[in-house]
């Protein structure tokens, strides 16, 4: 499985999206795009940037009962993106019957990658709102763990967690990183970061990268700054 660079495309509408894309002429970036976008501009976004050419991560991070997921996911299939995902703490149940639902016809389906605990959480808020009073590390690989009995490719976490996952899980288990900032960038509100070069070196299989890309005075060098430092 190659190492990529996907860009988050964290923007309301689609004249921002695709204006921002048609900026890269000679690559095509594998982008996310996220809820804001999705709810705000429908499946048709997707289908669009598709047709131009971009793999997608399309991040919805889907957690209800196993029936409801399994449909859900079965509609996703259709869009024909690269990559999905949903919450682990929907239980084993739940990712099972999502990969039987987001499975075509033909037996294809895109990547399916778990959150474990989101990065916002912190250990009190676990403990007081979700009673749960483990340490989250170990939280976080139980999820992972469970992701894997359920067959999933994979889980979003923080860089800094990805070598734990890759050795609690197995090499070919795929971690999915955002969290990244150049050594010479602003860290913005993200807290625990690291760079892509040491993504790269402690195994995160691709980076998500938003506003170091997309704030950038030139956002195409950003990204192939980026793709010279963790896939090159
Ligand atoms: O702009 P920035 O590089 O911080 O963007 C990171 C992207 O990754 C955003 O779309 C953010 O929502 C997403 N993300 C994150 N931390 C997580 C899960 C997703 O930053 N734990």
């Amino acid at each position: 499985m190659g190492k990529d660079v996907i860009i988050a495309c964290d923007f309301n509408t689609k004249e921002e999206t695709l204006n921002f894309l048609d900026k890269f002429t000679d690559v095509k970036p594998y982008v996310k795009i996220g809820m804001e976008l999705f709810y705000a501009e429908g499946p048709q976004i997707v289908k669009e940037i598709k047709q131009r050419g971009h793999k997608i991560f399309l991040d919805l991070k889907l957690c209800d009962i196993p029936n409801t997921v399994m449909k859900a996911m079965n509609v996703l299939s259709r869009l024909d993106v690269d990559m999905c995902n949903l919450h682990a703490s929907g239980t084993i149940p739940m990712m099972e019957a999502a990969i039987k639902g987001l499975t075509r016809p033909d037996g294809t389906r895109p990547l399916l990658i778990a959150v474990t605990q989101l990065t916002s959480t912190s250990q009190e808020v676990m403990t007081r709102d979700l009673l749960i009073d483990k340490p989250i590390n170990e939280v976080v690989m139980h999820y992972a763990k469970n992701a894997k009995t359920a067959g999933l490719d994979g889980v979003v976490c923080s860089p800094l967690e990805a070598g734990d996952v890759k050795n609690v899980c197995g090499k070919e288990f795929l971690t999915v990183t955002p969290g990244v900032r150049f050594a010479d960038g602003d860290t913005g509100d993200q807290v625990r970061v690291t760079t892509p070069q040491k993504a790269k070196e402690i195994g995160s299989d691709y980076i998500v990268v938003g506003r170091p890309i997309t704030q950038a005075a030139d956002p195409v060098a950003a990204y192939k700054r980026c793709v010279s430092e963790f896939v090159d």
